[in-house]
């Protein structure tokens, strides 16, 4: 059967990842989720000083590009790969709210964005590629068979990051990951190079109202129009 790419693309905490990883899962496809690359350089940057609460010294970010690698490994249990920076997982430590609130200004660095979109591409090169994150359709596959542009409202999207992050056991006040959720939306959105936007020929899909299970047949249904039309 024809592999095709598929594209998710959309806000922050609208479901993109564990939609992209069911359909991946149920098409055979590999899933990559885009945003833990992001994560990662953020927390080599966090680790080495480099980026903090009130400073941000992008040159040295830049300088130190080439020592930063960002990889994928299949955990065979969960069914999915992790992300690993300079070879130790770091799966559990690019999730915290500390490190969201750094992602979007390390995120907005054109030279990081190079490096990731290139590695991106690679990744994807052999089609039959789930990749979610904010870029995919616009700039990473312009040219992806299908493509989703996510959206919910921004309460809807704090109350779920808000639930996750209390099952981490992270101590986070609603209000911060409300305020997190808005900020990295306008920074993401209104940054110069590759900012989050409907490619024109991405299919939105609000799912304030859907249930993960609704969500995934939703967009499994289409996925198979589009690789089996006939
Ligand atoms: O999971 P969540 O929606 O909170 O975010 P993510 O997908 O893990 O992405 C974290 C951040 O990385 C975003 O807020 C963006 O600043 C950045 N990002 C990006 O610029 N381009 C992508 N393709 C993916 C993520
Ligand atoms: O990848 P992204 O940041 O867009 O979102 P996610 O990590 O897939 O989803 C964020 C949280 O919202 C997860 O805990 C999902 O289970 C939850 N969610 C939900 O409850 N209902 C949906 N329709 C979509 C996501």
């Amino acid at each position: 059967m024809k592999k095709i790419t598929i594209a998710i693309d959309g806000f922050s905490s609208t479901g993109k990842s564990t939609v992209a990883k069911q359909l991946a899962k149920a098409l055979g496809y590999v899933y990559v989720d885009s945003g833990a690359m992001y994560r990662a350089v953020t927390l080599y940057a966090m680790q080495h000083q480099i980026i903090s609460k009130d400073s941000f010294d992008v040159d040295r970010l830049i300088s130190e590009l080439d020592s930063v690698k960002v990889s994928f490994t299949c955990n065979e249990q969960l069914g999915f790969a992790e992300v690993y920076l300079n070879g130790t997982n770091v799966e559990n430590e690019i999730r915290t709210l500390e490190v969201s609130q750094n992602v979007s200004q390390v995120a907005e660095v054109s030279k990081v964005r190079r490096m990731l979109v290139n590695q991106q591409q690679q990744m994807g090169k052999e089609k039959g590629v789930v990749m979610d994150g904010r870029d995919i359709g616009t700039v990473v596959f312009p040219d992806a068979e299908l493509k989703f542009f996510m959206t919910a409202s921004a309460e809807t999207r704090a109350k779920r990051r808000y639930k996750e992050l209390l099952e981490r056991k992270e101590e986070v006040s609603y209000e911060a990951v409300l305020i997190n959720v808005e900020s990295r939306d306008l920074i993401d959105s209104t940054r110069e190079d590759s900012p989050l936007m409907k490619a024109d020929n991405a299919i939105e899909i609000d799912n304030s109202n859907l249930s993960l299970k609704a969500q995934f047949e939703t967009l499994y249904d289409i996925a198979q129009k589009v690789i089996n039309p006939y």
